[in-house]
């Protein structure tokens, strides 16, 4: 029988709310259509934001928001996003399909935003084409109250008060497209860069994030420390707050070939899974090195970017990267969170990538229309978490699945009238087989209320499971409840039919003398609540 043993008087650290972070990119309908509809929209808004999407999200307690890209930011010059907007340059947004970039959204209207939501705010700088003069202009220009030639555009710019500044990157995938760096060279540019990213508010300072590796490049994470960390411990206040990492969930062998969003099997399924269970292995490989320069863990690990990324759905421009969401991205996000909520001591903040519209979205906007995707449901269920305690929590006697690609490997119709074909036939897989852990679990505490939050990826099976509490008196006066996603594997929401995944109630949970006793049905993520 598989058990979940928690034992409520072990407190493990605590999770920071940003762990739910969102990112949005200058990026295809990300931002303008998905966010920013300008103020003369006929869609509702305020001041150029949907009113749904901003809804939506404040309904998910969106924690912090990073901005302007991605490998956008390395290109971006944030003095053509300020003042009128018609006077605004315009320029080319070389990563993402050429298009024209208009300025219309920028720092004002970022900010605005943030305050709109009431998330902290996270922007990432340019160091691969900008100069170090800008980055530290920028950071004046936002933070800065009082007499400073910045501090006054802003003002003339319309914005008396300077906003909250929470986060400030210096770069993005320096290692790739933000300037293609071999990690010391990259490391002397943070040292030097930072310097100027001035601390005005003391009282408030804002972190300070520097660029960590991609996927599994120990040598940058190990590169990046050894050129800044003993810097960084003499100076540490201020020095260094955050190493960044990105890991996306990819599956098949050649990346320009990632499979669809809607049309895979139950091969593709697994290989998911699998590669979304490696985000653990890669935190404690890079957790392991930052351990080695900083034992007391004072520098977090920022997973800023990470989700699903599959081929763009038919028809859509490539460069702007819209993918659909099925209960597989469910699955990846509660995986991803339940994984982030257990290295709490170390990841202190993470971003989905990306909100609206662009690779693993909570919201896909179509004009006037806006739909939830399953991502966006389980990020409501686990909201909860946010600035929780971890509690001390194991799984035992948890079912490891077999899996054998080619036998798994099913016929895919992609929709196009092609030939239906199958993963592992069509060489897009390997065929291969490994086991994977059937269920993942996170458990944690605030005011008294227990969160446990389950996932079960196997889409055949539920798995019983017994609840045991150690340290905790009888459960017998709480009240118990339970909410859940679930669907079959390929399971959407559409603009046609915006509802066939949802959060739903879970009722079907019986208190035992120890603890709980469930069902965790296949394919689905459960949050149960005791009270
Ligand atoms: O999220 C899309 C892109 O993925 C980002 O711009 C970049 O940082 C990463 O490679």
């Amino acid at each position: 029988m598989t058990t979940l043993l928690i034992n409520t008087r072990v407190k493990q650290g605590h999770i920071a709310p940003e762990i739910q972070g969102q990112f949005s990119e200058h990026l295809g309908r990300g931002i303008y259509e998905g966010i920013f509809v300008r103020e003369d929209s006929g869609i509702p808004n305020v001041r150029g934001m949907r009113t749904d999407v901003v809804d939506a999200l404040k309904e998910i307690h969106v924690p912090l928001l990073r901005w302007p890209g991605g490998c956008f930011a390395d290109e971006y010059h944030w003095m053509d996003g300020i003042g009128p907007r018609e006077n605004r340059k315009k320029m080319i947004n070389t990563n993402w399909g050429g298009v024209t970039e208009d300025n219309s959204f920028g720092t004002h209207e970022f900010f605005d935003l943030c305050e709109q939501l009431g998330c902290k705010t996270y922007v990432n700088g340019n160091l691969g084409s900008g100069t170090v003069q800008e980055m530290h202009d920028w950071v004046e220009y936002i933070t800065f109250d009082g007499v400073s030639p910045m501090a006054d555009l802003r003002r003339r710019n319309g914005r008396e008060k300077p906003w909250k500044l929470d986060w400030f990157a210096v770069g993005n995938e320096s290692w790739g497209c933000g300037g293609n760096m071999r990690p010391s060279y990259y490391g002397d540019l943070y040292r030097q860069y930072q310097s100027f990213l001035r601390q005005y508010n003391p009282d408030s300072p804002f972190k300070k994030l520097a660029v960590g590796a991609n996927v599994d490049d120990a040598e940058w994470t190990k590169a990046v420390l050894a050129t800044c960390f003993d810097h960084a411990q003499r100076q540490f206040h201020g020095f260094m707050d955050g190493l960044s990492l990105h890991y996306y969930t990819i599956i098949g062998d050649d990346w320009r070939v990632k499979g669809g969003a809607l049309n895979f099997d139950e091969a593709m399924w697994y290989k998911t899974m699998q590669s979304t269970l490696h985000m653990e292995d890669l935190i404690r490989m890079h957790g392991a090195i930052m351990d080695q320069y900083d034992p007391e863990k004072k520098i977090a690990m920022c997973v800023d970017e990470w989700g699903a990324w599959y081929d763009v759905e038919p028809g859509t421009n490539p460069g702007f990267l819209y993918q659909q969401n099925t209960m597989r991205d469910a699955l990846i996000a509660g995986i991803n969170l339940n994984i982030f909520n257990k290295h709490c001591d170390r990841v202190g903040m993470a971003c989905i990538a990306q909100t609206i519209n662009v690779l693993q979205s909570m919201l896909l906007t179509e004009g006037g229309q806006c739909v939830k995707t399953p991502t966006y449901w389980v990020f409501d269920l686990y909201k909860d978490h946010q600035d929780a305690e971890l509690l001390d929590s194991c799984l035992s006697d948890v079912p490891r699945l077999s899996i054998d690609t080619a036998a798994l490997s099913g016929k895919i119709d992609d929709g196009t009238g092609a030939a239906a074909r199958s993963s592992v036939e069509d060489g897009f897989l390997k065929a291969e087989r490994f086991t994977l852990p059937a269920v993942q679990e996170s458990v944690s505490e605030k005011n008294g209320v227990i969160t446990i939050t389950l996932t079960n990826l196997d889409l055949e099976n539920a798995c019983p499971l017994d609840i045991v509490f150690s340290g905790s008196a009888s459960l017998s006066d709480r009240t118990v409840t339970g909410e859940i996603v679930h669907g079959t594997m390929t399971a959407h929401n559409t603009f046609e039919e915006p509802d066939c995944v949802t959060k739903q109630a879970f009722q079907d949970i019986q208190k035992t003398d120890s603890g709980l006793s469930l069902r965790i049905p296949a394919c689905s993520v459960l949050k149960i609540t005791v009270q």
